[in-house]
């Protein structure tokens, strides 16, 4: 199943403590978001990518789409103020297609496995979005006192890509906007349509550059990459 991917890449990184957009913030010499790309430009399921941006990045964003040989980005989107604006306007661009996934131009290590799982996933059921099992305990607390151990088994760390049949989320999205409602990631759009949404298992390597020491992680997947090739 073929899919289109629309990334939103308009934030600005203000955890990440740089003086520009965190993505343009490079890992051996290879801005963050061009590893991104590299990862669906390589996806042969994959036929078209949209990139959110700020109107003031986007002539340095496309360079390095140009630069770094990406054929498959199709269009541009301008970003909004939150990143659900940003995925709304990138949607609203897109030609309509069979499965969209909304991915993190952040996160540059998601794996190709995990990518086809959810393709399969939401052409089958409409909703699929990839999640690692939580590691660490969990507790509620109020005032500084715990107030509630939660059942860990039950626990999920969501993370993108998520993938929609594409008229679903446009719809969620849209109706979203139209309430006022703000979520967190587009799963959260489509739950409260009363739609069941999926998880696919996926790995703890998927990070999403978000902190300084992000970066360090970063680098190490890629080390280690390196290594497993020779
Ligand atoms: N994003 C976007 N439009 C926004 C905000 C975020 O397109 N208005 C994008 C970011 O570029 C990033 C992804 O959404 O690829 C995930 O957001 P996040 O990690 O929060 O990035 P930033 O918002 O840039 O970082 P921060 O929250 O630390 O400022
Ligand atoms: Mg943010």
């Amino acid at each position: 199943m073929n899919y289109t991917v629309v990334l939103p890449a308009a934030g600005s990184g203000k955890r990440m403590k740089a003086d520009k957009n965190k993505l343009l913030l490079e890992l051996f010499g290879k801005p963050i978001f061009i590893y991104t790309l590299e990862v669906f430009e390589q996806d042969p399921q994959c036929e078209a990518i949209w990139l959110a941006v700020k109107a003031d990045e986007r002539a340095i964003i496309e360079r390095y789409v140009n630069d770094y040989g990406i054929t498959k980005v199709k269009g541009y989107a301008q970003g909004g103020m939150e990143r659900q604006d940003s995925v709304r306007a990138c949607l609203e661009a897109v030609p309509p297609c069979g499965v969209v996934l909304v991915h993190d131009a952040a996160r540059p290590f998601i794996a190709s496995r995990v990518i086809a799982e959810l393709v399969n996933e939401a052409e089958k059921t409409g909703a699929a979005i990839a999640a690692v099992p939580v590691k660490d305990t969990i507790k509620k607390a109020a005032g500084g006192i715990i107030t509630e151990t939660v059942d860990r088994a039950q626990l999920w760390m969501i993370q993108t890509p998520q993938a929609f049949r594409y008229e679903l989320l446009l719809n969620a999205a849209q109706a979203a906007h139209k309430e006022g409602f703000l979520g967190t990631d587009e799963a959260m759009l489509v739950e409260r349509m009363g739609l069941p949404v999926h998880i696919v298992e996926s790995t703890y390597e998927n990070v999403k550059m978000t902190t300084p020491e992000d970066l360090i992680y970063g680098k190490a997947i890629l080390e280690s990459r390196k290594q497993e090739e020779l």
